[in-house]
């Protein structure tokens, strides 16, 4: 258990740090949180600064799920365990103590914590973020269609994550309610 405490509580300090903002900052780009959606995520980023920056947000919030997943593993802690620290790390970027907990969305970090721990369960929902992304352009429609799914695609590949993959999609889809809303009065903005 001190081990899992402490990956829980290093988990949500890394998930913190929304790296958007210092990826702006080195980019020279206005704070995300002023811009657009107003979130620090990588589809904000790209509205500002493009595709460089938003990959570099994204694979720095997927990483920052994915090492103390990952961590966990080769730690050998239960499934549970592992996917506390997910659950960790995902709520660091939500509700971020270095940034009086006004965090991001929570997809790229989901990510990165779902490649560490059913891969083919989220290779299958990152394809399912493509199509969507593909077809409509809408990446917050993406995101939901890809994080909803999540539950049923491992339900049927990797049944013992169904119950992680179930409670981030609840935490996804609650801090999309602002998007839900746009889509719904079909206000949501293309990329
Ligand atoms: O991952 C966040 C994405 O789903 C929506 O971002 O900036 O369009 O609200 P945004």
């Amino acid at each position: 258990p001190v081990i899992t405490v402490t990956l829980c509580f290093t988990a949500y300090l890394f998930g913190s740090v929304l790296f958007a903002l210092p990826v702006c900052r080195w980019w020279r780009l206005p704070d995300p949180r002023a811009l657009g959606s107003g979130n620090p995520g990588a589809t904000n980023v790209y509205r500002t600064g493009g595709w460089a920056p938003a990959a570099v947000t994204l694979g720095l919030d997927a990483f920052k799920g994915w090492l103390p997943v990952w961590l966990a593993g080769m730690a050998d802690l239960s499934l549970l365990a592992q996917a506390m620290v997910a659950l960790c790390a995902v709520t660091g970027h939500m509700i971020p103590v270095f940034y009086r907990f006004r965090g991001g969305k929570g997809v790229a970090t989901a990510l990165g914590t779902g490649l560490a721990l059913a891969p083919a369960t989220t290779l299958i929902m990152a394809a399912l973020w493509l199509l969507v992304m593909w077809r409509w352009r809408i990446s917050a429609l993406a995101s939901l269609v890809a994080i909803v799914s999540g539950p049923l695609v491992s339900a049927v590949l990797e049944p013992r994550t169904l119950p992680l993959f179930g409670l981030l999609a609840i935490l996804i889809v609650v801090r999309h309610r602002s998007n839900l809303i746009r889509l719904a009065q079909g206000r949501e903005a293309g990329l």
